[in-house]
Order: structure tokens, then sequence, then C-alpha cells
């Protein structure tokens, strides 16, 4: 398969570029998929697709703010024997999201710098490999059909998404349209990622493959000791209720927001200061406020939402899960 890539059409571009501030929104259109990236990941998509796959492997795949990084140090955390000491090193180095250099674009984060280029240190980490990706199914390595390594997929209720995306888009993206500019995007699923039905629909229909756990975020917040179970097993694991307790402690929400190899804290401050410089005051007082592990709850789009703006995200959902055998319950 030959990925492709175009410019966004007018009417896109320039909507995106009055949210995002720069030229496009700084994305271009991928296909196959209609994903929205920023043009440094043409520098490694194609890359990605023929990337050789391991045996393995342990891949952790979602759409951006479903609760990936928790699900992810869940995942880390079991594959590797309940290794605490190992889990201080930051996530992004012993699990990376594959095209995270590719979608930083021009690297105000000062992540690079920080990590390096993502899709080498994937190329060149030890086996077994902890792999994070927010690419839809379509861009993501052909092997993972014949390989088959153990998968990962978590998903969300999309109202909750769509505010934690947008506090994410405020926070590391420079996103100053309003929310309700925001949940336009989001409903047309030109949010940065692209579509996010086909993203969600790619693996729930995998979702009974013996390679393919499928995990919602509602779920983790509702049951996290059942969640750790189900995962454990998926990963042939057997955890001692000792250790079943020391997992629950780690991934609290209290313990991941003050955990800095994985709240992002380092990468941060980097920007703050970054920004800062060129701020004015009550912007800096905005950007401060939220973090990247941000409130972690459920149904927070209720203090966000218009009872309009929930209704049409009510009736989206309900159109695109009819007879699919998936729900949301927040
Ligand atoms: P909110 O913005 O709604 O708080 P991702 O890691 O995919 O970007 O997802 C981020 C979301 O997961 C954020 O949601 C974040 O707070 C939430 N999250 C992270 N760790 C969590 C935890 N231990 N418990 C509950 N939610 C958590």
């Amino acid at each position: 398969m030959q990925v492709k890539y175009r410019d966004l059409e007018a009417d896109l571009a320039k909507k995106l570029e009055a949210m995002f501030g720069v030229a496009n929104g700084g994305m271009i259109e991928v296909n196959p998929g209609q994903v929205l990236i920023p043009p440094k990941f043409k520098d490694v998509a194609q890359r990605i697709v023929d990337m050789e796959v391991h045996p393995d492997d342990v891949w952790l795949v979602s759409y951006p703010r479903t609760g990936s990084t928790w699900t992810q140090e869940m995942v880390w955390l079991l594959g590797n024997d309940l290794d605490f000491q190992g889990a201080k090193m930051l996530q992004q180095l012993r699990a990376p999201v594959l095209e995270l250099t590719a979608l930083l674009g021009n690297d105000t984060s000062g992540v690079i710098k920080l990590i390096g280029e993502t899709v080498d240190i994937v190329e060149s980490m030890p086996s077994p490999r902890f792999i994070k990706t927010h690419l839809p199914l379509e861009l993501l390595p052909k092997q993972l059909d014949t390989v088959k390594p153990k998968i990962v997929y978590v998903c969300r209720n999309p109202k909750d998404m769509c505010v934690s995306y947008y506090h994410y888009c405020r926070l590391m993206h420079d996103l100053h349209g309003s929310f309700e500019d925001f949940c336009e995007l989001f409903l047309q699923e030109k949010v940065p990622m692209g579509p996010i039905w086909n993203h969600i629909m790619g693996f729930w229909k995998r979702r009974n493959d013996p390679n393919v756990l499928f995990l919602k975020y509602e779920e983790l917040k509702k049951d996290l000791r059942s969640c750790v179970l189900r995962c454990a097993k998926f990963l042939d694991k057997t955890l001692t209720e000792k250790e079943v307790e020391a997992v629950l402690d780690h991934l609290s929400f209290e313990s991941m927001k003050n955990n800095p190899a994985v709240n992002l804290e380092p990468v941060l401050e980097y920007r703050k200061t970054a920004l800062m410089n060129q701020m004015a005051e009550d912007q800096i007082t905005c950007l401060q406020a939220p973090s990247f592990i941000r409130k972690g709850v459920n149904g927070d789009w209720a203090n966000h939402m218009s009872p309009e703006m929930a209704a049409r995200f009510d009736e989206w959902n309900e159109k695109h899960l009819e007879g699919t055998g998936l729900s949301f319950s927040a």
C-alpha cells in the first residue's frame, strides 16, 4: 500500500488556520483514512506502513485523549512483571508513541530534543517492544495482520474525548478557537488525526481476535481492578492480590498525576517557558491551569457542553453506533 498526501481543501484550511494560528492548521491530509496530521509525517508514513512487526511486540492503539497513557502504563507494568523501578523512566522512552516526532511538527514542545526521533527509537528497541500509536489501522504496519502481535485498543465516549482533546490542543497546540468551534470540528471529524469513528470501528471489528484486547475508558474508571485482571490474562500473566493492589495504587489518578514519568511534566515545563516568553499575562494563566493528566472523570462534558451541543453529539453517536453492538455509558 502506498501512502498518499494532499493539501486540505481551502475552506477547511482557512478554518484550521484561524483556530490553530498556523497555515492549514499545520496539517495535511494523509490517505488511506483521510487522516489530518502535520506534513512532517511524510518523512515516516511509508516507513511505518512497511515496518517490521515482532511477534512479541505489544501495541497500544487509540484515538488521542482516550486514557491511552493510563492504559499504556497498565500494559507496560503488567508486561514487564511489575518493574516499578523501570517504570520511573519516561513512558515516552520505554513505550514510545510511534509517530510522535512527526506529530510535533516544528517541535515547539522540545520533545524531540528530549527523546529523539520516535520511529528510530521503536526500530532499535530490544524485544519485547511496547509501542503506542494514535494512527488508525489503515496507516499502521501491514505486518500487524500477518504477525499478529498483542494489540490493546482503548476508546472513550466521544463527548468526554472532545472535551479532553480541546484542553489538550490548548495546552500543546496553541488552539485558540472556542470550545464550540472545536466541537463543530470534532463533529465533522476534522480535528488533528481526523476520522474518529473509522478509528474506533477498525478495532471494534477485531475485538474478538485472540490478539486484540478492546477496552473503554469508562470501564477502567468503573472497575480498574477487573481491567487489570483482564489485561494480565491477555498478556499471560498471573498476579497475587498484593501485586494487584500495587498496580492499582500506581494507576490511581492521584499517583499518575504526580508521576513525572507519565504526566509530561518535563515536556510541559519546557513548552511553558518557551511560550511564556511570547504571551500576554492572561494567556499565561490559562496555559498554566490545565495539565496533561487533567481531571480524569467520566461525564465532564456536562460542565462544558450546552444541552443543544450534547444532543447533537448524542445523535451523532447513535448514528455511528447503530447496529455495531458498541455503546458508551457516559
Ligand atoms: P481528561 O482530560 O478528561 O482529564 P490520553 O492519555 O489518551 O491523552 O488521555 C488523557 C485522558 O486520560 C485525560 O482525561 C486524563 O486525565 C485521563 N487520565 C490519565 N490518567 C488517568 C487516571 N489514572 N485515571 C483517570 N483518568 C486518567
